[in-house]
């Protein structure tokens, strides 16, 4: 596991952006997997940049993305739909036909999630998932407990959760209960991963996913297991890492 810690969030976006475009030059087909919430606002917005200066090129990329929340349809201005839209996807020539989110308002949702798997599987599995990582230590919306070898599946959120998703609704008690989560295997799967962390708030779970035990109480700790994860984050989030840790750079 490659840890770097980034002087700021700035810099953090820019890091992030390098390995995607690293990946993508790599293999111009390559297949993104993508993550919503503030963390990774940075690296969509360089990405755009990049993309419009000519330095990237996403037209052949195909993205999954790693959640939706049950019940919104892509309409909903808080739905993972609306944001990838605005901070990405509206901004950057990736072709609508590949662009993958769950659907929340599937009318069967355990078969949308399963064709969501099968739609991982048939684009050849997914090269560079990016994470950011919650306060109680989840990755997607897998949440403590979330087994090992789950896969896409209905997940319900926790109260830790919904609060800290709260600013994106007009009213607390409208965030949903539950979500379709690309499960822990899901990830696992993914041939390359890139965990992103900032702010205090992260320090904790970010602490004890790098340096913990291997445990389903703490979902992100299982990257420990994967071959390949770069993590990058603000001093901030790596504040309660031992003092060796993150000088990988
Ligand atoms: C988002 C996701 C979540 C977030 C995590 C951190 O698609 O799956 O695991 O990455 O909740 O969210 P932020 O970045 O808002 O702190």
């Amino acid at each position: 596991m490659q840890q770097l810690i980034a002087r700021d969030y700035r810099e953090l976006s820019r890091l992030a952006a390098d390995r995607v475009s690293a990946v993508v030059a790599e293999k111009p087909a390559a297949v993104l997997g993508l993550a919503t919430g503030s963390t990774p606002i940075g690296l969509y917005a360089e990405l755009v940049a990049r993309s419009r200066a000519g330095e990237l090129d996403l037209r052949q990329v195909t993205t999954f993305n790693l959640d939706e929340y049950l019940g919104l349809p892509r309409t909903h201005p808080a739905s993972y739909w609306q944001f990838m839209q605005a901070h990405l996807f509206r901004h950057v020539p990736v072709r609508a036909e590949r662009i993958h989110l769950p659907r929340g308002d599937a009318p069967d949702p355990e078969a949308e999630c399963r064709a969501y798997e099968a739609a991982i599987a048939a684009a050849g599995g997914i090269d560079l998932q990016v994470l950011g990582i919650g306060g109680n230590g989840h990755i997607g919306f897998n949440e403590p407990g979330a087994p090992f070898d789950s896969v896409t599946r209905v997940v319900d959120l926790t109260a830790e959760t919904r609060a800290a998703n709260a600013r994106f609704f007009a009213r607390p008690d409208e965030v949903p209960r539950q979500a379709i989560s690309m499960g822990i295997r899901t990830i696992m799967q993914a041939r390359r991963i890139l965990l992103l962390a900032s702010g205090e708030g992260k320090a904790a779970a970010v602490a004890a996913a790098l340096t913990g035990p291997v445990t389903t109480a703490v979902p992100a700790s299982v990257l420990q297991r994967h071959p390949d994860v770069t993590v990058i984050m603000d001093a901030a989030a790596a504040g309660l890492l031992p003092a060796a840790a993150g000088s990988g750079r």
